[in-house]
């Protein structure tokens, strides 16, 4: 039986989120692609053109505002926009105004990010984020962008996980073994960054809402491990959470949950479904993680910047989807204050060194770039709240 969907607030934000290195193709100035072409890289297999959006994004747009949906979430690629230390191009800042442009000729309100894992090849040559004046480069990036900013931007996520940026210099094994701890000096430059991004975005945007998404999965703990589960999450999101304080809304990047033993690692259970990233299926991890962002976060409004979940079979997706919009709309019924809901992904797109694991609402013919819509994009965009906030 077909259970009837849940509804959200006239207001509401419903959207596709994308991200620039996953859907662009071509960036060859960004540090990731220098790793994943050199001899003897590590990623298994390269982004290359990607899903060749940087010049199919019209069709995305098209695709996302006819399904229904009203945001859009993607990426500003900092590599594109700052090919060489200090040097400009005139040409992508105009590209990414047009797209901003191209949204909102579409009715759909767009969500940018500055950064989103890849970093321009020059500035991780440098040092990257633990440089002296990375904060000041950063903001020089951002000071560049006021032409798209102008062109209808509402909200800007200044950066993409930064926990999971801080997790890198510590990452080795698979994700399934637990989330290494942050590297400290990592996590204290990416609130320096955010902090001094909001400011100026503030002086100079009036009206722009600023935040940043973190990555929050829905740790619970095993009886007893209630102080395990408190040492766990601190450096692994919480401190994150708490550097919002003060931000237009605070995004949450939701995919998986799980149990915590009271060693502090977490519990492996054979039995449960994974995912084609190898993560626990569990839809309701998303109203779990809300939960526990409204009580570390305080008063800074949420918005869903990422949701989403890897199959192959199009009808789990649809399943896992309306088990997360349950969840979170318990979590609102209980005073969790949510603003809106971005689907990770509309694309099926490249996944960090893989191109199997298929996040998309729409698939991709990677010889064509042809795009195909499956079944779960309209059943989504059909769920987008209308009217306007009371
Ligand atoms: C990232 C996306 C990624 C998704 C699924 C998030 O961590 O922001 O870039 O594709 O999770 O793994």
């Amino acid at each position: 039986m077909t259970r009837a969907p849940v509804s959200f607030p006239p207001g509401f934000l419903w959207g596709v989120a994308t991200g620039a290195h996953q859907t662009e193709g071509g960036n060859v100035a960004s540090d990731w692609w220098y790793r994943e072409t050199m001899p003897d890289s590590p990623v298994a297999e390269p982004c290359g053109d990607a899903v060749d959006s940087y010049h199919r994004w019209p069709e995305d747009l098209d695709l996302a505002a006819g399904a229904g949906f009203t945001d859009f979430r993607f990426g500003i690629e900092w590599s594109r926009v700052e090919p060489a230390d200090g040097r400009i191009s005139l040409a992508a800042v105009a590209h990414y105004r047009r797209v901003v442009e191209g949204a909102v000729e579409r009715g759909l309100r767009p969500l940018v990010t500055l950064h989103h894992f890849t970093r321009p090849l020059w500035f991780a040559a440098a040092g990257g984020w633990l440089s002296q004046g990375a904060t000041g480069r950063f903001l020089r990036y951002v000071d560049a962008l006021a032409p798209v900013l102008e062109a209808g931007v509402e909200r800007v996520e200044t950066i993409n996980e930064p926990n999971i940026v801080a997790m890198f210099p510590n990452l080795e094994g698979p994700l399934s073994d637990g989330l290494p701890v942050p590297d400290e000096a990592t996590t204290e430059a990416m609130i320096a960054v955010h902090r001094a991004s909001v400011d100026r975005l503030r002086a100079n945007h009036p009206g722009l809402r600023v935040g940043w998404g973190v990555s929050v999965q829905d740790y619970r703990a095993e009886p007893g491990a209630e102080a395990a589960l408190e040492a766990y999450a601190e450096p692994r999101d919480q401190v994150f959470l708490r550097a919002s304080e003060g931000d237009d809304f605070v995004g949450v990047q939701t995919y998986t949950g799980g149990l915590l033993g009271a060693d502090g690692s977490p519990v492996v259970n054979p039995d449960a479904e994974r995912t084609q990233t190898g993560w626990e299926y569990t839809p309701d991890a998303l109203g779990g993680a809300v939960r526990r962002v409204a009580r570390v976060a305080g008063d800074v409004p949420i918005i869903v910047t990422e949701n989403g979940v890897a199959t192959a079979d199009d009808a789990r997706r649809v399943a896992y989807t309306t088990g997360a919009l349950e969840s979170l709309r318990a979590a609102m019924d209980d005073g969790a204050d949510v603003r809106g809901y971005f689907h990770w992904s509309l694309l099926d797109n490249w996944e960090w060194g893989h191109w199997g694991p298929t996040f998309g609402l729409v698939w991709v013919d990677r010889a064509t770039f042809a795009r195909t819509p499956k079944p779960s994009l309209a059943w989504l965009g059909s769920l987008a709240p209308s009217g306007v906030p009371a």
